[in-house]
């Protein structure tokens, strides 16, 4: 009992460390429109170059405030993000963010979820949409995954019990689970879709993915234009690889929104092609590409920016700049649809920088 109870102080004392941190450095807080740009490492620096081109062509009007995420080591050896960026993300509260690399070994928190969990990103939102023209076992998907971005599985209150005993413990809470729950009703009502579907275990775990599934029905009964159902998540499994189209808006916690997304991506040709959003409260957000950094490929313009630059389009929406991001979205979808100017990995025959040209091309005809 007692090591469960220093791991969740510990849990919840590097909240507060991060909520302390952000306080200190909100007052400088401005609406602007200027965009933290994290590049990222690997292919990151490419992608993103092709995002700022194409926003160019566009004449999107907007300012890039770029900034360098090489992590930096905290006392204790461990790894974290500059301050410097943490500062910039505060004062303009839009972020972009190419793939990071994250060091593998004893204590080094992934950099994702540092932003995610010092920024208080709450909802991580991923629209799954068929892309014409490219060709995937499904052409009729068009769905959005809604997943608890701060807390369950990811909370990392781990513990040695006993030698060869651990445990983990998947945290939640009414406030986070009612706030996501929240933003997938507002989000299907803003987007005129139907259906919010919320994703569970709660036969097996009756009180974390039951309380999850409360917060859910107290908000779907707020929102009586939109259609409301529960499906355990290993049915939703089956059911979205048999027939996607009979799912819209999906709300779920953390670990099964993680695997739950990456399955939707496939559905529509992976990871290279679908946007990711990461929403905060008071406007704060970062878009991101969820691939990894490909190094493999890295500095040779063989990769393709489109999960990149449809994270831009979704971050164009988010600053109400919805005209900008229409046109970046069609330029975008046409380019795919050529197979001459679709990149290597989605079956074309394009270099990075001959599919931003395209693009480029259509946004200033
Ligand atoms: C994602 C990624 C992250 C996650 C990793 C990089 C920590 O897979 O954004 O889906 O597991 O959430
Ligand atoms: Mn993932």
């Amino acid at each position: 009992m007692s090591l469960v109870r220093e791991s969740m102080r510990r849990f919840f004392s590097s909240k507060t460390l991060h909520i302390r941190r952000l306080l200190s450095i909100s007052k400088s807080r401005q609406s602007s429109s200027t965009v933290t740009l994290m590049s990222g490492d690997g292919v990151g620096p490419e992608i993103s170059t092709a995002v700022q081109k194409i926003f160019a062509a566009a004449k999107v009007p907007i300012d890039w405030d770029p900034v360098d995420v090489t992590p930096v080591r905290t006392p204790d050896g461990k790894t974290t993000i500059p301050q410097s960026v943490l500062d910039s993300i505060d004062k303009n509260k839009v972020g972009l963010k190419g793939p990071l690399a994250t060091e593998i070994g004893k204590g080094h928190v992934s950099l994702n979820l540092t932003l995610r969990r010092v920024f208080d990103l709450y909802a991580n939102i991923r629209p799954c949409l068929s892309l014409p023209g490219l060709q995937t076992l499904y052409n009729n998907v068009n769905l959005v995954t809604v997943r608890e971005n701060t807390e369950g599985e990811y909370s990392g209150i781990e513990h040695m019990v006993v030698d060869g005993v651990v445990q983990s413990i998947k945290l939640i809470t009414r406030n986070a689970s009612l706030r996501v729950a929240e933003f997938a009703f507002a989000h299907a009502t803003a987007n005129n879709r139907q259906l919010v579907t919320a994703v569970h275990k709660a036969n097996i775990m009756r009180m974390t993915d039951g309380l999850f599934l409360k917060c859910c029905r107290e908000v779907a009964d707020r929102y009586s234009d939109i259609k409301y159902e529960e499906v355990f998540l290993d049915t939703v499994c089956l059911a979205m690889v048999q027939d996607p189209s009979q799912f819209d808006v999906l709300v779920m916690p953390n670990l099964y929104g993680d695997i739950l997304s990456d399955l939707c991506a496939g559905l529509v040709g992976g990871l290279g092609v679908t946007p990711s959003g990461n929403i905060g409260q008071n406007g704060v957000a970062i878009f991101e590409a969820v691939h990894g950094t490909a190094p493999d490929i890295a500095g040779q313009d063989k990769a393709n920016p489109t999960a990149l630059l449809l994270s831009a389009v979704m971050m164009l929406r988010h600053m109400e700049l919805n005209n900008f991001a229409d046109r970046i979205e069609s330029a975008v979808l046409e380019t795919i649809k050529a197979k001459e100017t679709r990149t290597v990995d989605i079956g074309g025959m394009a270099s990075c920088s001959q599919f931003t040209e395209s693009i480029c091309n259509k946004l200033q005809q």
